[in-house]
């Protein structure tokens, strides 16, 4: 608003104009250093870095940060497709009736350095993504099919939460708790992109109660001000 205000006053060069330009300009400096704090991956030294899927690691002389990467002179098309996500994920395999499918460096050795994954998420009718994290990613979760409940939790404890329709989107900035709940008794499905190749999950509920090895009672007593038989019957629940 400001700069449009500017620019249809470009004659009136006061000093208050000036004083706001240069605040403005200031503005976009700390932006700039914010978003680049916050770039997920490092930045790629080549065109592409075609994930070596050789599992063996005796073969592996050395450890990077990533995957290795075969000889750019054998890279083929094939290496930047992946089916992976044309199929849905089995909802049945956990309590919550979620499944999430991930390109990886395996799946879609492409992508290996390019900083970005691409997850399928099938919810089952009421199913639920619980309250999880991303330590290395943020996320942008778009709607394909179904209605959805999101939201997202920032560090002073405010929930930021909007329910989805087919369509549209909605961003779960890094690192921040965030579920995803499915209101409809139809499944959804919903894709989203992550600018890490490996953005990492924690489930609060399985981070907590169905660790290995498990954290002492005392403490998940006292974290959660529960009694010992809370504990143990949340422990069973979860399979901890
Ligand atoms: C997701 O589905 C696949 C099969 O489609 C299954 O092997 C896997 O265990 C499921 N994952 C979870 C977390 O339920
Ligand atoms: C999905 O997982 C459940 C529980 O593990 C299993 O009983 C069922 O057969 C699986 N369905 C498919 C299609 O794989």
């Amino acid at each position: 608003m400001n700069s449009d205000l500017e620019q249809k006053q470009p004659n009136c060069s006061t000093k208050n104009n000036m004083k706001r330009k240069t605040g403005g300009l200031l503005g976009i400096l700390i932006l700039l250093q914010y978003l680049g704090s916050i770039r997920a991956d490092p930045d790629p030294l080549q065109d592409f870095c075609v994930a070596s899927t050789s599992t063996s690691t005796t073969s592996q002389p050395f450890f990077v940060n990533g995957a290795p990467c075969i000889n750019p002179a054998q890279a083929l098309p094939v290496h930047f497709m992946t089916s992976v996500l044309s199929k849905p994920g089995n909802t049945s395999a956990n309590p919550f009736g979620f499944n999430v499918t991930l390109t990886n460096t395996r799946n879609l050795p492409g992508m290996n350095t390019q900083g970005l994954t691409m997850a399928r998420i099938d919810i089952a009718a009421n199913g639920l993504v619980p309250p999880h994290s991303h330590p290395r990613a943020s996320e942008v979760t778009f709607l394909l099919k179904g209605n959805l409940l999101v939201g997202f939790v920032d560090t002073s404890n405010r929930l930021f939460t909007q329910q989805l329709r087919e369509g549209d989107s909605f961003v779960f900035p890094r690192g921040l708790i965030h579920f995803l709940y499915n209101l409809q008794s139809s499944p959804a499905l919903c894709v989203s992109g992550l600018n890490s190749q490996n953005p990492g999950a924690q489930l609060a509920a399985i981070a907590t109660f169905a660790t290995n090895p498990s954290i002492l009672n005392d403490v998940l007593k006292k974290a959660f001000q529960v009694s010992e038989k809370d504990v143990a019957r949340i422990r069973k629940n979860l399979g901890g």
